[in-house]
């Protein structure tokens, strides 16, 4: 009882500073909101700082390589990933035992009837050849899968471009040309190309094709004369028409031109590799 009223005036005490303590808060909070209301802010800018998203390397090459050979008259075509026997090997000539046609090269989804994911974009030729009536002049860019075991060189996922050209007297001499005012185009007027001897079923004769860039010459691509075979198994008139065919890898054309060593480089999606060929910088 004694203790009642120093303890009701402590407790009121406590309950004044609380309101005035409330009040101040309420009147700094209608402050800010008025100064906030009249500030000058324009919501319609857009943010600043955001980065910018960027188009990968692998892209900007492939769109360098269809623009080049556009302008020669090559359309794009292209092809399922997930291939039948007959467009990925068969037709194409390869040999019932040939070692592409095993486990370990090749994805197999399904076996007897074989499907398998394409290992190159050569498929795209049998498709178009078999849709189409020459003239042809065509390009296939596209993903290839090959069961590898990946390295500093090599990806079990990469990506290739196929060229494809059929009309009437198309001979080697037109290849080689085709070639060489790519190469220039790509990697600059001093670009030389060399031809070697090679085998490939689909091609006849083939050749291996490198570039000499930076000071060295570096295996680049296949082509050769498609292969009468081939013509034939896509229903092209051989006594017409002659072709030849090509097929570079996209990766290898990209770490080529900028003399990239380690091709996880260009596939781990690190957007500082991305950024360092000037796309998405700031
Ligand atoms: N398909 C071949 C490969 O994956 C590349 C190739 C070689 C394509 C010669 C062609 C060609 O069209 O004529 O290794």
């Amino acid at each position: 009882n004694e203790e009642k009223r120093a303890y009701g005036q402590l407790v009121n005490g406590v309950k004044q500073l609380a309101e005035e303590k409330f009040q101040a808060l309420i009147e700094k909070v209608a402050a800010a909101n008025q100064k906030q209301k009249t500030a000058d802010i324009d919501l319609t800018l857009p943010p600043s700082n955001s980065p910018l998203g960027a188009i990968h390397p692998l892209t900007a090459t492939r769109q360098r390589i269809i623009e080049i050979f556009e302008r020669i008259g090559f359309n794009l075509s292209e092809g399922p990933e997930i291939e039948d026997d007959w467009h990925n090997f068969s037709a194409l000539n390869f040999p019932e035992n040939h070692p592409a046609r095993e486990m370990q090269d090749t994805f197999f989804i399904e076996k007897n009837p074989d499907i398998a994911l394409r290992t190159h974009t050569s498929s795209v030729q049998v498709r178009v050849m078999e849709n189409q009536k020459p003239p042809i002049r065509t390009l296939s860019p596209g993903r290839v899968y090959r069961n590898e075991a990946i390295s500093a060189r090599a990806h079990c996922i990469f990506h290739q471009v196929e060229g494809l050209y059929v009309d009437e007297n198309v001979g080697f001499a037109d290849l080689k040309n085709t070639l060489y005012h790519f190469a220039k185009e790509m990697f600059g007027k001093e670009t030389k190309i060399r031809f070697r001897p090679s085998f490939f079923p689909f091609t006849e004769p083939s050749a291996e094709v490198d570039i000499f860039f930076n000071g060295r010459w570096i295996e680049w691509g296949g082509c050769g004369m498609v292969n009468e075979k081939v013509l034939v198994a896509c229903g092209v008139d051989t006594k017409k028409y002659s072709g030849f065919a090509f097929g570079m890898g996209l990766e290898r054309t990209l770490m080529v031109k900028y003399g990239i060593t380690d091709m996880h480089d260009i596939v781990e999606g690190d957007v500082r590799f991305t950024q360092s060929f000037g796309v998405g910088k700031k």
